[in-house]
């Protein structure tokens, strides 16, 4: 179940990296799509808050529960979640500012930095995240798992699956990516080939050549 978490986490990594590269392309003058960049930003930003939404309301209370030694850890990643929160409140600033269309050379800067920050932070989050969890989850009593999966599938994306899809297979499997696509909706799995074509679709309107 970790895996799965994990596989989620690198979605989130994978997907700031895109963003923060297509914004860096065009704030250079590289042939990229201002449409889809801002689609595929406002899902980042959805994406992001909605994971650390439900580790805030539905992880975290369970966790702190089992764990009572771990609440300031808990409490140290809910802080971050907040000062991400305000980052992410600056990328989609500076989307708004690039569909507005006005002065667009300048909202690719300011949206370039937004994103290279939201990346930055987010890694530095994950980075703290991951051995905090890994050292909890194996000794949460198997009675738990069931409420904590639950917490898991219920934080899990929605939206954009394409971007999912893609992101969990591109460069390589993430790892927890079998653990990850099992909770998916048997249709949605059945769209994986045009979805994949659909990201790939993407990435070109990005400019991003792979
Ligand atoms: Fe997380
Ligand atoms: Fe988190």
């Amino acid at each position: 179940m970790y895996d799965e978490l994990i596989a989620v986490h690198t979605i989130m990594r994978r997907g700031t990296e895109l963003t923060a590269d297509a914004f860096t392309r065009l704030a250079a003058g590289g042939p990229v799509d201002t449409k889809t960049l801002a689609s595929t930003a406002r899902w980042l930003t959805t994406f992001v808050h909605h994971h650390h939404a439900s580790e805030d309301d539905l992880f975290w209370p369970l966790l702190r529960g089992l764990f009572p030694e771990a609440v300031a850890k808990l409490d140290e990643l809910t802080a971050e979640h907040e000062a991400l929160d305000a980052e992410l409140g600056g990328l989609t600033g500076a989307v708004d500012a690039l569909t507005a269309g006005q002065a667009p050379a300048e909202a690719a800067r300011r949206g370039t930095s937004a994103a290279e920050k939201v990346r930055d932070i987010l890694a530095a989050h994950l980075d703290t995240e991951e051995p905090a969890l890994a050292d909890l989850m194996p000794r949460v009593p198997d009675a738990d798992i069931a409420r904590l999966r639950k917490a898991i599938v219920d934080g899990a994306p929605r939206s954009g699956p394409d971007l999912v899809f893609g992101l969990l297979e591109d460069p390589d499997r993430a790892v927890g990516h079998d653990d990850l696509a099992s909770n998916f909706p048997t249709p949605v799995r059945w769209l994986r080939p045009l979805l994949l074509r659909r990201y790939r679709t993407r990435l070109k309107a990005l400019g991003q050549v792979s």
